[in-house]
């Protein structure tokens, strides 16, 4: 099977990702015009033209992967690991890398630490509204832990 092509968010894309979204979510354009406001990096992988998964890389002091996310029928096939690598690319000038995990996610947590991401005993609790896959808005608590990768500077640049 072909590998998945990782690269930012296109004005082109855009509608492309939407069509696949219910109603309501909103969630290609929103954050396609956060990246072209300069206030995150919207990266999407794409297999075979179709848009297979996503994560944003939010321009904050330490650069910080939210929204991590793979179709489920393309999970555990290096799609996850890609979107981060290409993050890890981006975030490479400012030495650091964060991601916050879900304290009900030890699947993605394993996958940052065998990515090399570190605990840094930092914990945060939040309210967030989404909407779900059937259209509706819903409101959900969450507790994310938050690790960190050292990015060495590219021995080659
Ligand atoms: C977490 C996620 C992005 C990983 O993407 P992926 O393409 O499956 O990741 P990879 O194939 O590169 O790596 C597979 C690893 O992902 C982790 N994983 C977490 N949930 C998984 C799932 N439902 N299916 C397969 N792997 C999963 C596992 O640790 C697996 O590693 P293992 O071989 O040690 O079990 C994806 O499973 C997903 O979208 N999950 C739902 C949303 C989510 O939890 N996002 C993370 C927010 S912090």
């Amino acid at each position: 099977m072909e590998d998945a092509v990782v690269r930012p968010c296109e004005a082109s894309d855009v509608d492309v990702i939407a069509a696949r979204e219910p109603e309501g979510r909103d969630y290609a354009r929103t954050t396609f015009d956060r990246q072209q406001a300069g206030r995150c990096l919207y990266l999407v992988a794409w297999l075979d033209d179709e848009p297979v998964g996503s994560g944003e890389l939010e321009w904050v002091p330490v650069p910080e992967l939210k929204n991590l996310q793979v179709i489920p029928a393309c999970r555990g096939r290096g799609i996850g690991a890609a979107l981060n690598r290409a993050a890890e690319e981006a975030a490479r000038g400012h030495g650091r890398i964060a991601i916050g995990v879900g304290s009900d996610n030890p699947g993605a947590k394993r996958l940052y630490l065998r990515l090399g991401y570190r605990p840094t005993g930092r914990t945060e609790t939040y309210t967030y509204s989404y909407v779900d896959d059937s259209g509706t808005r819903q409101s959900a608590t969450e507790t994310a832990e938050y690790l960190e990768k050292e990015l060495a500077e590219d021995p080659l640049s």
